[in-house]
C-alpha cells in the first residue's frame, strides 16, 4: 500500500574516534555521530529514479556512483520492494558533506532505509532500520563492520564490537569537546583499503598481533576518558592510534600534512578517521578559540575544513 504524501528519513555523519580497521578483526572502535545529517525523501513517481542533492567533496558522488546503484538494489531487495510495480523517487539533500571518512554512505543508507519504511509502511524500528543499512552499506564496503551504519542510525557516541549481533554501548561524555576534521579532498575506495591491510597482516601476522593488542588496549583506555572528558588522555591515546594506523599502512601524505597542521598549531591529538588513504583526519580542539585556529590554519593551507563536536 502506497501512501501519496513524501516520506522523510535522516541518518547521522559519524567521525570514527578509535579503532577504524581494527573493528574489521573484532577489536572494539569508538564512533561519534555528528550534527550533519542526510535526509531522504521517498515519494511515488511515474519511474524508479535518485536524485542526489547532496553537498560533496568534488568528485565523490560521480566515484561512488556504481557503489550507490549496488547499495540501493540490496536495500530494496532486502525489503522486498519491487519498484517495477511500486515507482519511487528517492532524493538525497541534507547539510552533511558526502565525503571519505564521514560515513556519508552509512548516512544516506539509514536515511533511505527509513523514508522507505516510512513510505511503504513496514513498521521497523530503529534496529530493523541498522539491519537494512547495513545490507546497503554492502554495496560500498563489501563486508562492512558496521560500525558506520550502527553511528549512522543510532547517533551519539557508541563502543562497537563486530558480531552477529554487534555489541553496542553508548557512551555519555561529561561535557561536549570540540574537534576540526580536515578533508583531503580525496576519495578512497574502503574495500580496496582493507583488502590491502588484510594482505599485509597476513604476510606480517606477528606484528599485526602485536598492533591489534595495542588497539584494544586504546580503545578501553579511550572509552573511560572520553567518559571523564579527560581531553589531554583523548588527544594523546589518538595520536597513539595514528601511529598504528601509519603502521598498517593506511595514512597518506595529505592526511600527515592536515595531522601536523592540527598539531603544530595546538590540536591535542589528530589522526585520520575512517578508510584512510584520502578522506579525513580529525583533530581534539578543547574550546571554540582552538577549533577557530586550527579550522583556519588547515583552510590557509588550502584543504577544507569542519567544525564540529563529540559528546
Ligand atoms: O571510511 P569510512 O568512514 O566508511 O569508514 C570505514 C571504516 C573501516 O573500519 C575501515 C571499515 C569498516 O567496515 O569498519
Amino acid at each position: 500500500m502506497v501512501c501519496d504524501i513524501m516520506s522523510e528519513g535522516y541518518g547521522y555523519g559519524k567521525v570514527i574516534l578509535f579503532g577504524e580497521h581494527f573493528v574489521v578483526y573484532g577489536i572494539p572502535a569508538i564512533a561519534s555521530a555528528l550534527s550533519g545529517k542526510t535526509i531522504a525523501k521517498v515519494e511515488g513517481s511515474d519511474k524508479f529514479e535518485l536524485v542526489d542533492n547532496r553537498p560533496e567533496t568534488p568528485g565523490y558522488k560521480e566515484k561512488k556512483k556504481e557503489q550507490q546503484g549496488d547499495s540501493l538494489r540490496r536495500i530494496l531487495e532486502f525489503l522486498k520492494i519491487d519498484v517495477e510495480k511500486n515507482p519511487i523517487r528517492i532524493t538525497l539533500s541534507g547539510d552533511l558533506v558526502a565525503a571519505s571518512g564521514v560515513g556519508a554512505s552509512a548516512a544516506s543508507c539509514a536515511a533511505i532505509a527509513r523514508a522507505i519504511n516510512e513510505h511503504f509502511k513496514l513498521g521497523l524500528d530503529d534496529e530493523g532500520i541498522n539491519k537494512v543499512a547495513y545490507e546497503g552499506e554492502k554495496g560500498y564496503h563489501g563486508i562492512p563492520s558496521g560500525i558506520d551504519n550502527t553511528a549512522a542510525t543510532y547517533g551519539g557516541i557508541i563502543l562497537f564490537t563486530k558480531g552477529d549481533p554487534p555489541k553496542i554501548e553508548r557512551i555519555s561524555m561529561k561535557t561536549p569537546i570540540e574537534i576540526v576534521e580536515g578533508n583531503t579532498g580525496i576519495t578512497s575506495d574502503t574495500k580496496t583499503v582493507v583488502e590491502d591491510v588484510a594482505r599485509k597482516k597476513e604476510e606480517n601476522p606477528q606484528e599485526f598481533e602485536e598492533i591489534f593488542k595495542r588497539a584494544k588496549e586504546i580503545t578501553e583506555e579511550a572509552k573511560e576518558a572520553l567518559i571523564n572528558a579527560d581531553a589531554e588522555k583523548i588527544g594523546r591515546l589518538m595520536d597513539e592510534n595514528q601511529e598504528l594506523l601509519r603502521r598498517i599502512g593506511v595514512s597518506c601524505d595529505e592526511l600527515e600534512t592536515l595531522i601536523k597542521i592540527g598539531k603544530d598549531n595546538g590540536a591535542l591529538g589528530a589522526k585520520l578517521t575512517g578508510t584512510g588513504r584520502g578522506g579525513l583526519m580529525v583533530s581534539l580542539t578543547p574550546g571554540k578559540e582552538l577549533q577557530e585556529r586550527v579550522a583556519n590554519a588547515m583552510k590557509e593551507n588550502g584543504f577544507m575544513a569542519f567544525r564540529n563536536n563529540i559528546g
